[in-house]
């Protein structure tokens, strides 16, 4: 049976580090026939650019016919205050998440044991890391209505906004949780701030009934201030985290960065279908854009993401896993996490590398 995969280059870096996932995708697509069949979408800058919307009709509908979709980075200086908010290019990633109704965002924190010295903690802290967090993505503070600037009794002006979960989204984040949790070492740690906020009250009390359904994981609870001190005194005592929207986006910030590279951290975004978006951390790079000097391993381990999560080839993501193992073994580095007595390579290189290691396996 075929599956569709839509690449998505985006702007700046990602042309070039989408162009070396095609590469090793193509690759296992042929050595282990997966049948996977690619098609070209466009989003952001150059989207609106060639289609006067960052998230145009057109990759819209391709999106919705895909099985998995894998995605560079968007934006750069170019659109920067050129466009009303709803056409700037960062919006164009907003619509494509709350179209295909992408509610969980799964980041790996994992430590290469080749790159650990250059992490910014004690290599005891970090060998061995793996860590995932489960961050929900389309509700929250994020979303939460009424939201605003008003003008108070006072005559003041005031912000606010309403940090709002009902009893379904927070089930559907935690059965996701703890299935993942199932398929490694069965702990889930929930973060709130049930000591404070209501809306986090909800959320623990639903989490344990989750956890009623998954009695093979064990779940615990922990306050987001504690949690972001615990993410540096000893990150490895985690398993899963599953959080809300604030909370994840900076404590998933926070877990990435203790790994070393921003160049190193995939990610997936899914929905109740298996079909998911897939992309790497960091951002459009436009300081070394069309340099060819980018790190593409983020986003060859987000293709490894699609095939694990979407397109049920976990065998070939393991092998895509391996081939970067193998090639960060023999000393080859871009720019971003060079070090001493290792071989500095461009971003074709280190996609090509990957290639020539995969068809070793
Ligand atoms: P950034 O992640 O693009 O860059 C931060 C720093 O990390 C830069 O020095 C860059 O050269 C470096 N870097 C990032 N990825 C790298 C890679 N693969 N290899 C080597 N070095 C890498 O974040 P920044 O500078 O804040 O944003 C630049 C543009 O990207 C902005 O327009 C921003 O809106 C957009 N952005 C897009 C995101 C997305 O598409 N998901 C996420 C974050 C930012
Ligand atoms: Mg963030």
């Amino acid at each position: 049976m075929t599956k569709k995969v839509l690449l998505i280059e985006g702007d700046g870096i990602g042309i070039e580090i989408v162009a070396q996932a095609e590469k090793v995708l193509k690759a296992v697509n042929e050595k282990d026939n997966l049948g996977l069949e690619f098609d070209y979408g466009m989003l952001g800058g150059r989207a609106y650019d060639q289609h006067g919307h960052p998230y145009p009709e057109e990759t819209k509908v391709k999106a919705h016919q895909s099985d998995g979709i894998l995605f560079g980075a968007l934006g750069g200086p170019q659109w920067d205050g050129k466009t009303e908010r709803h056409l700037r290019p960062e919006q164009g990633l907003l619509d494509i998440r709350s179209d295909l109704g992408l509610f969980a965002n799964f980041r790996p924190a994992t430590a290469f044991p080749q790159l650990v010295d250059a992490a910014p903690l004690k290599p005891e802290l970090v060998s061995g890391l793996d860590i995932l967090i489960i961050r929900e993505l389309t509700g929250g503070i994020y979303f939460g209505q009424p939201r605003g600037i008003r003008t108070n009794d006072q005559g003041e002006r005031e912000g606010f906004n309403t940090d709002v979960y009902s009893e379904s989204e927070i089930r559907r984040i935690g059965h996701v949780a703890f299935q993942a949790a199932q398929k490694r070492d069965k702990r889930v740690c929930s973060i709130d701030k049930a000591n404070v906020l209501d809306v986090t009250v909800l959320w623990r009390e639903i989490m344990e009934e989750v956890a009623k359904d998954y009695p093979d994981v064990e779940l615990s609870h922990m306050y987001v201030d504690n949690a972001a001190m615990q993410l540096v005194i000893n990150p490895k005592q985690f398993d899963v985290i599953v959080t809300g929207n604030l909370f994840g986006d900076i404590l998933s910030d926070e877990a990435s960065m203790v790994t070393g590279s921003i160049g190193m951290l995939p990610s997936a975004s899914l929905n109740e279908k298996s079909a998911g978006f897939y992309e790497p951390c960091h951002g459009s790079a436009p300081d070394i854009a069309g340099q060819n000097v980018a790190n593409p391993l983020a986003t060859i381990m987000s293709a490894a993401m699609m095939l694990q999560y979407s397109l049920n080839a976990p065998e070939s993501a393991q092998k895509i896993t391996q081939a970067v193992n193998i090639v960060l073994d023999k000393g080859l580095r871009t720019r971003d996490i060079q070090s001493e007595g290792c071989t500095i390579v461009s971003c074709s290189e280190m996609g090509e590398a990957v290639v020539e290691a995969l068809n070793t396996l």
